[in-house]
């Protein structure tokens, strides 16, 4: 499995300083949450947090990009240093071409779905995605509780990828603990983002991380 600590969670003052704390405990790559007030009501980050990041690690940067026009955004974020992109089914109408001008800039695409979307969305364009982002808060806001009912879909996502016989990752997104994370594992997720386990724990991000590592490993 896969932790993708998520930086929306963790000071901004002290943000390369954090980052380089999880990539030493053993994050495997960073979350990046792009929000514009309007796909979502929560502004966040743009593409300069992106590009200050890429100087202070090495890890992977993911970027999920909830917003409304993500195919304006592209290059910027590419020229930034993402190394990847999850892009919503929601809101859009052209998915195939987002998923297309992101391959073709030699990029990683995940979709993400939100929780009241069914799993079956995916069906046509499974085959051309690294990655399906299971929603499993609301998308918006940090802090929230993991959705239980988004298990059964977990298991249906990660069904359809064998039964189309692909390489592709499940990945859940809000409310991840020690303890959802193992549900989420039992269900066939293999990525887990994770901000307010990690970044806001009293005892600090190296052992917020050893923490959700040992659980999932348990
Ligand atoms: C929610 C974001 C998540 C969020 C996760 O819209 O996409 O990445 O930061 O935060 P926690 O782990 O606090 O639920
Ligand atoms: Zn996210």
């Amino acid at each position: 499995m896969k932790l993708a600590p998520s930086i929306l969670a963790a000071d901004f003052a002290r943000l390369g300083e954090q980052v380089a704390q999880a990539e030493r405990a053993g994050a495997n790559r960073i979350h990046v949450d792009v929000m514009d007030g309007h796909f979502v009501p929560n502004i966040t980050m743009g593409a300069p947090i992106v590009k200050s990041l890429r100087q202070v690690t090495r890890l992977p940067l993911e970027t999920h990009l909830m917003i409304s026009d993500p195919d304006f955004f592209l290059d910027e974020f590419v020229e930034a240093g993402s190394d990847s992109f999850n892009v919503h089914w929601e809101g859009n109408n052209n998915l195939h071409r987002t998923i297309q001008r992101v391959k073709s800039l030699g990029k990683k695409i995940g979709v993400a779905i939100n929780p009241a979307t069914p799993a079956s969305v995916l069906e046509e364009i499974l085959p051309d995605l690294d990655l399906v982002l299971v929603m499993t808060v609301n998308p918006g806001f940090g802090h929230q509780h993991f959705i239980h009912s988004m298990l059964p879909k977990i298991r249906r996502v990660r069904q359809m990828i064998e039964k189309a016989g692909i390489d592709c990752e499940v990945e859940l997104d809000g409310g991840i603990d020690p303890v959802t994370i193992r549900l989420g594992l039992a269900a066939g997720a293999d990525v887990f983002v994770a901000g307010t386990s990690i970044f806001g724990e009293a005892g600090g991000v190296d052992a917020a991380v050893k923490k959700l590592l040992a659980a999932a490993s348990s």
